[in-house]
């Protein structure tokens, strides 16, 4: 099926669906093993989680952590729901087709459990998908991009390396932000396949992981670009590394802030109060949950239970 032909499944799907809530027990199945195995000694004890109202926030995988950081720093007592699409990914060398289909996937499944907002905490999922999930989203869409603007405001020499996945880098999404704010600088686009893989697995300065970072930043040194973006959300777990690369005259751009501040924005318009909440975070994976818990425990800096999707 191509992208039209998902958004006419699409379109149909979710203006049936997205404002009906789950049961309690069309929960079941998003259980880890131990919660369902509690919940069967005891069937009262584990409640199913109520998104009601909630921040809806997803990746291709673990990477979007770096924006719920941000997200929870701005906004303390909203309860967060966080969908590593892991078993997908990496999307950065997928076709468009998959990346739409996965991102209105994951969408619908939040639109279902009736979140207040959607965060697109995907770079490649954003410059390919963004529209159609606007398209069907009943509620607010904030979408992270490469942050060319401000890096092009930044830069002293006028040059500007954007790291990013394959897809991102050739999209059209990036070609017009390069097309509006890059006017008289030197936009160095640099793909880095592998980063997302090592970042998917925990290793964040493992030998083979530093050997790719030196591979692909090498470009942006020989250069002279003095502004790196970092133009993927899994690539701000890697920035001890890449500042050790860069040496000190090279300054980073990470938009999650940005991203958090419009989130805010956007919620502080919206006639649905706030959850009342005790900022609670809820994990999910499309992947492997024990190697989901591990390395999604790794990059949040303390030990998170992660539910199966
Ligand atoms: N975190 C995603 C991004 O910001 C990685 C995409 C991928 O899975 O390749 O682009």
């Amino acid at each position: 099926m191509d992208v039209r032909g998902l958004r006419e499944e699409y379109r149909w799907i979710i203006s049936a669906r997205c404002d009906q809530r789950c049961t309690k027990n069309q929960y079941s199945h998003f259980m880890t093993d131990a919660a369902r195995q509690k919940a069967q000694m005891d069937p009262g004890s584990v409640v199913a989680p109520d998104l009601q109202g909630a921040i809806g926030v997803f990746d291709s995988g673990v990477g979007g952590l770096s924006v719920l950081r941000a997200i929870r720093q701005a906004l303390p007592h909203e309860t967060l729901v966080y969908v590593a699409d892991s078993g997908h990914a990496p999307y950065g060398d997928k076709s468009s087709t998959h990346i739409v289909s996965r991102t209105l996937e994951v969408g619908r499944w939040l639109m279902e459990r009736g979140v207040r907002a959607i965060t697109l905490a995907c770079n490649t999922a954003t410059v390919v998908a963004v529209r159609e999930l606007r398209e069907f989203a009943p509620v607010p869409v904030v979408a992270i991009e490469p942050a060319i603007k401000p890096a092009v405001s930044l830069s002293q020499r006028g040059g500007v390396g954007v790291l990013a996945t394959q897809q991102t880098v050739q999209s059209e999404g990036v070609a017009h932000l390069i097309e509006r704010f890059g006017q008289g600088a030197q936009i160095l686009l640099q793909p880095c396949p592998g980063w997302v893989e090592q970042v998917e697995k925990g290793e964040l300065e493992t030998p083979r992981t530093l050997e790719l970072l030196r591979e692909h930043t090498q470009p942006l040194i020989d250069a002279g670009a003095d502004v790196w973006v970092l133009g993927c959300t899994h690539f701000p777990f890697l920035l001890p590394a890449l500042r050790r690369l860069a040496g000190p005259a090279v300054q980073f751009i990470d938009p999650a802030q940005a991203v958090a501040r419009e989130l805010t924005r956007r919620l502080s318009l919206l006639e649905t109060p706030a959850t009342a909440g005790q900022g609670v975070e809820w994990f999910y994976t499309t992947g492997e949950v024990g190697a989901a818990q591990q390395v999604m425990s790794q990059l949040w800096e303390r030990p998170v239970e992660v539910l199966s999707l």
